[in-house]
C-alpha cells in the first residue's frame, strides 16, 4: 500500500430511524420473529457498511455490531455465563437475560417449561461517555470457551460476500477482564482478575485464526485501558497477553492496537514493546501527544490517527487536522498512516440529513456520523494530493477540485461558528465573572437544616420518594407528538399533560408516598427539556445516541453562551402542589449532567459552561422556592462520569463541578431540602466531592452494584440523608416487599436508620404503570414494616 488509508473505529448500530431498537424491542414484545430479527438485523449492517465503502472509507468496521452491549458480546463469546443464566437455553433468551433481566416462563436446557426470575448484570458507564456496558462476571477458577455466537467471524464472511473487506473489532484481553468483576460479590481487585488471562487468551487466538482462515487481514483490538493509569501488574499483564496472543499468529493478519480517550505518549516505552503491528491514537482529545508517540513508534509500524471526533458534533477543523497528519506523514511515511475517527462513532448521531429543523447557520458547524465518514475520507485525499505521485488504491477518492472545494467550505464554517454573535453573550460573561465564594455556600449546617425540613413537610422515619419520572407511555409520546407537529394546540397538550399529572398525583398519594413528583410527563429527556428552554442550546429531531441496550437518548448542543429566558419548570410543579397536601418535589437536573449529557461547545472550557448552566438554574431553584416548592431534586447522575480517566486530572475536574452543583443550590432557606440523585456511581472515587456537594438528601442509582458503594459511606462517614436505590428500574422485574426489606436491613449496617429514605434507584418512565405501580406499593409495605420495627428507636 503506497497511500494514506481512511478508517473508521466502529458505527452507530442502533440505525439511521432507530431500526434495530425498535426490531429488539419488537422481539421482546413477541411481535417480530427470531428470524426476522436477525435477517433485519444482517440487512443494517450491510447497510451501514454500503455506506461507509460510498463515502471513503478504506478500513470498514465489522463486529462493531450487537444487539445490547459490545461488552456484553464479548463475555458471551467467550462463554462467561454467570451460573444463574446457565439453565436457560443458549440464544436470544440467554442472552437478553443477561442484559436486562427476565421474569417469566421459559423452557429450560432440559425442554421443561419453568418459571425463571433473574436479575441483568451490572451496567456501568463505558469509561467517561454516557454509554453503559453490561459488567462480566467472572469467577477465581473461570473457564472460557469460544462460543460461535455472537458470530464477528461470520460477520466479516457476510461483508467480504459483498465485496467489502472489513477489519473486525475485538475488546482486546486486558480491557476486557480490567471492565470484568468478581463473580462472587467480592470485589476481586485488577490482579485476580488478570490472573485469567492464561485461561482466556487461547480462546481469543482461535478467534484469531478463524478470522485469518476466513480472509482477515487488520484487526482493531481495542484496548482503551492503555491510557488510564497503569500498576505494574497490569503492564506486565499487557506484555505477557500479547507475547501469547501473537504465538503462531496467522501470517497474514496485522493487530491494530487501538487507545481512545486518553493519551499513551508516556506509556510508548511498554507499548513499543508489545508484538503488534500498529497503534490507534485519539488526538482528538490528546492532540498533543503526536511527537511522543512518533518518537517512540517502533519502524515498519501503522499509525493511526483519531483526527475526527467520534463523541461530538462539531466539524472537524480540517485544516488543523491536515497539519498533525503532515507531521505524521513526514515522519514515518505515507504507507504507514491512517486518517480515522478518534472512537467509534457510537457516541456520535447518525446524520445531519434528518435536521430540517435546526438553524441554518448552527447546522453548518456541525458534522453527524455519516458527514464525519466524508471528513475522514477528504482527509485521506487531501493528504495523498499533497504527496502527489502516491498511487491510490483507497476507495473512492475525490479529485482535487472536489478536496479543495471540500476544505475551503470547511474553512468558512469554522471561521463563522468562531465569530459568531450568537456564540457569545456578554451578559452572561459578565455574570460569571462576579460569582464570588458566598454564594457556593448553604446558609446553615446540615444538623440545623434537616429537623426544620422534617417538620416543615411532616415526614415519618424511612420516609418514601420516587426519583421524579413517571412512565412515558405510548399515549404520553403519541400527545408530544402531536403537538409538535401542530396537529395538537398548546391547549389540548396542556390539558393532557394535567390530566396525567393528576393521575401521577393521585396514584402516589393511594400508593401512600411521602413526598410526591409531579411525573415529568411534559419532559421528553432529562437534559434536553432544559436544553429547550435555555438560550445557546440547539436540539435536533433525529440526533439519537446508544445510552445502554436499546435505549437512545438525544443529547442537545450547546453551542453558546448559556442563560435562562424564563422560569423552565415552576408552572408543572405548583400545579402538582395545588393538587395534594403532600410535598411535591420540584425536579431539576444539574448543571454538571446538563454539560455531561449535551454535545457541548468545545471552544470554551467545559468547566465554564457549567458554570453559566449553574448560573442559570440557580434562578430557577430560587424561583421553586419562591412558589413554596421546598423540597427541590438537583440531579447529578453524572458528575462521576465526567471524572477524568486519570487520576492526577481528578481534582479540577472535581473542584469545578461541585462548585457549579453549590452555585446551583447553595441559595435556599434552611427549610428548603435539596435532594440530589447519582447513578451508578463507584462512590469511592469521590466521595469527598459529594461531602462537599452537601445536599440534604442524596438518593443514589445502587440496585445493580452491590454494597461496596455502602461501605464507602460508613468507611468516609457521611452524615446527611441518603435513599440508596431499593430497586432495580432498568429491569421489568418487580421486587417484593421483602427482598427490598432485605436490601434494606442490609444498608441498615452502614447508614444510620433515622437519615435513609425508601426509593427506586432511578426513574420510572422507562417503566410500564402495572410495573410501576405494583413496585411502590411494595416499597411503601417496605416502609411501613421497617417503621414498625424502628419505632421508639428500638434496633432489634
Ligand atoms: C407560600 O406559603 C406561604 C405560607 O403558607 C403563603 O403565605 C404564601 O402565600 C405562599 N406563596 C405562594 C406563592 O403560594
Ligand atoms: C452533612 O452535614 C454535616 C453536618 O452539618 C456537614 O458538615 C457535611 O458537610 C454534610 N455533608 C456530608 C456529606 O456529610
Ligand atoms: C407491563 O409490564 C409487565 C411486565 O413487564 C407486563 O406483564 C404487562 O403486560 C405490562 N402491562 C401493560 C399494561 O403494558
Ligand atoms: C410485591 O410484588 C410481587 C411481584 O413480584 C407480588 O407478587 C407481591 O404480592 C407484592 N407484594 C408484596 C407485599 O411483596
Amino acid at each position: 500500500m503506497v497511500a494514506v488509508l481512511s478508517s473508521v473505529l466502529g458505527f452507530p448500530r442502533v440505525g439511521a430511524q432507530r431500526e434495530l431498537k425498535k426490531l429488539i424491542e419488537g422481539f421482546w414484545a413477541g411481535k417480530v420473529s427470531e428470524a426476522d430479527l436477525s435477517q433485519q438485523a444482517q440487512a443494517l449492517r450491510v447497510q451501514h457498511w454500503k455506506l461507509q465503502r460510498d463515502r471513503g472509507i478504506d478500513q470498514i468496521p465489522s463486529g462493531d455490531f450487537s444487539f445490547y452491549d459490545l461488552v456484553l458480546d464479548t463475555a458471551y463469546q467467550f462463554g462467561a455465563i454467570p451460573a444463574r443464566y446457565q439453565s436457560i437455553p443458549t440464544g436470544f433468551d440467554q442472552y437478553f437475560a443477561m442484559g436486562r433481566g427476565l421474569q417469566g416462563s421459559i423452557r429450560n436446557v432440559e425442554g421443561e417449561e419453568v418459571q425463571i426470575d433473574v436479575p441483568a448484570m451490572e451496567m456501568k458507564k463505558w469509561f467517561d461517555t454516557n454509554y453503559h456496558y453490561i459488567v462480566p462476571e467472572l469467577s477465581t477458577n473461570q473457564e472460557f470457551s469460544l462460543n460461535s455466537q455472537p458470530s464477528i467471524v461470520a460477520h466479516f464472511s457476510e461483508a467480504k460476500s459483498l465485496g467489502i473487506h472489513t477489519k473486525p473489532v475485538l475488546l482486546g484481553p486486558v480491557s476486557f477482564l480490567l471492565l470484568s468483576k468478581g463473580a462472587d460479590h467480592e470485589a476481586a481487585g485488577d490482579f485476580e482478575l488478570l490472573k485469567l488471562l492464561p485461561q482466556l487468551v487461547p480462546h481469543y487466538r482461535t478467534l484469531l485464526a478463524k478470522l485469518a482462515q476466513a480472509g482477515a487481514t487488520w484487526i482493531q483490538v481495542d484496548e482503551p485501558y492503555l491510557g488510564l493509569d497503569l500498576t505494574p501488574t497490569v503492564e506486565q499483564a499487557y506484555q505477557e497477553a500479547y507475547a501469547s496472543l501473537t504465538q503462531d499468529l496467522p501470517g497474514a493478519l496485522r493487530l491494530l492496537l487501538t487507545t481512545y480517550f486518553e493519551q499513551v505518549d508516556d506509556r510508548m516505552a511498554l507499548i513499543a514493546q508489545l508484538p503488534v503491528h500498529g497503534l490507534h491514537v485519539d488526538l482528538i482529545r490528546h492532540p498533543e501527544q503526536l511527537s511522543g508517540v512518533l518518537a517512540k513508534l517502533p519502524a515498519n509500524w501503522v499509525l493511526s490517527l483519531g483526527l475526527v471526533n467520534g463523541r461530538n458534533v462539531w466539524k472537524t477543523d480540517l485544516d488543523a487536522a491536515l497539519q498533525l497528519a503532515t507531521q505524521a506523514v513526514d515522519q514515518v511515511g505515507i504507507d504507514r498512516v491512517w486518517m480515522a475517527t478518534s472512537c467509534s462513532l457510537l457516541h456520535c448521531p447518525f446524520s445531519l440529513e434528518f435536521e430540517t429543523k435546526l438553524d441554518p447557520e448552527i447546522k453548518d458547524w456541525l458534522a453527524f456520523s455519516s458527514e464525519k465518514l466524508t471528513e475522514v475520507s477528504i482527509l485521506r485525499d487531501a493528504i495523498n494530493q499533497r504527496y502527489e505521485g502516491t498511487e491510490t488504491d483507497t476507495t473512492n477518492p475525490a479529485d482535487k477540485a472536489k478536496v479543495d472545494a471540500v476544505l475551503s467550505a470547511n474553512r468558512a464554517s469554522c471561521q463563522a461558528r468562531r465569530t459568531s454573535e450568537r456564540v457569545v453573550n456578554p451578559a452572561v460573561k459578565e455574570r460569571l465573572a462576579k460569582v464570588d465564594p458566598s454564594m457556593l455556600k448553604r446558609n446553615a449546617p446540615f444538623a440545623e437544616r434537616y429537623p426544620v425540613q422534617t417538620e416543615k413537610q411532616h415526614l415519618p422515619l424511612f420516609p418514601t420518594t420516587t426519583i421524579g419520572s413517571f412512565p412515558q407511555t405510548k399515549e404520553v409520546r403519541s400527545a408530544r407528538r402531536k403537538y409538535k407537529s401542530g396537529a395538537w394546540s398548546e391547549e389540548q397538550y396542556n390539558a393532557f399533560l394535567r390530566q396525567e399529572t393528576e393521575k401521577c398525583v393521585r396514584l402516589q398519594e393511594s400508593i401512600g408516598l411521602d413526598v410526591l413528583v409531579h411525573g415529568e410527563f411534559e419532559r421528553n429527556d432529562m437534559v434536553e427539556y432544559f436544553g429547550e428552554k435555555l438560550r445557546g442550546y440547539a436540539f435536533t429531531q433525529n440526533g439519537w445516541v446508544a445510552s445502554y441496550g436499546t435505549r437512545c437518548v438525544k443529547p442537545p448542543i450547546v453551542y453558546g453562551d448559556v442563560d435562562r429566558p424564563q422560569p423552565m419548570t415552576v408552572e408543572w410543579s405548583v400545579y402538582a402542589q395545588t393538587l395534594t397536601e403532600k410535598p411535591i418535589k420540584g425536579m431539576l437536573t444539574g448543571p454538571v449532567t446538563c454539560l455531561q449529557w449535551s454535545f457541548v461547545r468545545d471552544d470554551q472550557p467545559r468547566s465554564v459552561t457549567a458554570h453559566q448552566l449553574a448560573l442559570a438554574l440557580r434562578d430557577e431553584v430560587s424561583d421553586l422556592e419562591k412558589a413554596n416548592i421546598t423540597t427541590i431534586q438537583i440531579d447529578e447522575p453524572a458528575i462521576r462520569e465526567g471524572l477524568p480517566l486519570r487520576r492526577a486530572k481528578w481534582e479540577a475536574y472535581l473542584d469545578w463541578a461541585v462548585s457549579a452543583f453549590l452555585l446551583t443550590s447553595s441559595s435556599v432557606q434552611k427549610g428548603t431540602q435539596i435532594h440530589t440523585h447519582m447513578c451508578y456511581s463507584d462512590f469511592n472515587d469521590i466521595f469527598p466531592a459529594i461531602q462537599r456537594m452537601d445536599a440534604d438528601v442524596i438518593t443514589i442509582e445502587n440496585s445493580r452494584s452491590d454494597l461496596k458503594l455502602l461501605r464507602a459511606f460508613e468507611q468516609h462517614g457521611y452524615y446527611n440523608a441518603s435513599g440508596p436505590g431499593l430497586y432495580d428500574i432498568h429491569s421489568p422485574r418487580v421486587p417484593t416487599a421483602e427482598e427490598m426489606g432485605e436490601r434494606l436491613q442490609a444498608l441498615l449496617q452502614y447508614l444510620p436508620y433515622q437519615l435513609v429514605w425508601l426509593n427506586p434507584d432511578c426513574g420510572l418512565k422507562t417503566r410500564n404503570w402495572t410495573e410501576v405501580e405494583s413496585a411502590l406499593r411494595n416499597l411503601t409495605e417496605t416502609a411501613r414494616v421497617f417503621r414498625q420495627k424502628y419505632a421508639n428507636g428500638n434496633t432489634n
